[in-house]
């Protein structure tokens, strides 16, 4: 894990280990998302979170916290083909910021904003109550456009090469 964390600066690591280094919060570290694992994107929105919040001198420590926390949902999602999608995805978008501070609370002990950073995060379906839970919105959204975007990238490559390989056999 250690070389997972290398990208983070020591201040981030100080206030992020209690939480990542707990039993229920590695099992993250198996469910997928995006290109990545829960895990590794809620890290790095916690990462993109801190650094903002920094810079316009909020509560650090809280954003931190919170944006670790935004996805412990801790379920895989899974698009059924015999449902529809878009209802399907509006209901996980609606219901697993509910279910991350349910479990979050079980775990940690959280004050009111790191509450209103998870139970908000996915606005408009809620709505942030403070400026650190709209940085977690903003970080949490620009992070999975990357993601996603990588993801298409990666596949247009695979099917460019795959497209030479044949032309040239
Ligand atoms: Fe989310
Ligand atoms: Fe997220």
């Amino acid at each position: 894990m250690e070389k997972l964390l290398l990208k983070y600066d020591d201040y981030f690591l100080a206030v992020a280990r209690p939480i990542i280094e707990h039993d229920e919060y590695q099992k993250m570290k198996v469910i997928p998302h995006h290109h990545g694992s829960v895990f590794e994107h809620s890290l790095d929105v916690a990462y993109l979170s801190y650094k903002i919040a920094m810079k316009f001198r909020l509560d650090v420590i809280s954003t931190i916290r919170g944006a670790l926390l935004h996805d412990f949902y801790l379920y895989k999602f899974k698009k059924r083909e015999d449902k529809n999608l878009l209802a399907e995805s509006y209901r996980h978008s609606r219901n697993h910021p509910k279910i991350a501070v349910k479990n979050a609370q079980k775990y940690f002990e959280l004050n009111k904003k790191e509450r209103d950073i998870i139970s908000n995060h996915m606005f408009p379906v809620g709505l942030p109550r403070s400026y650190e839970a709209w940085v977690t919105t903003i970080a949490d959204k620009s992070l999975a456009l990357t993601e996603y975007t990588t993801r298409v990238y990666c596949f247009a490559y695979l099917k460019l090469y795959l497209h030479l390989v044949q032309k040239s056999a």
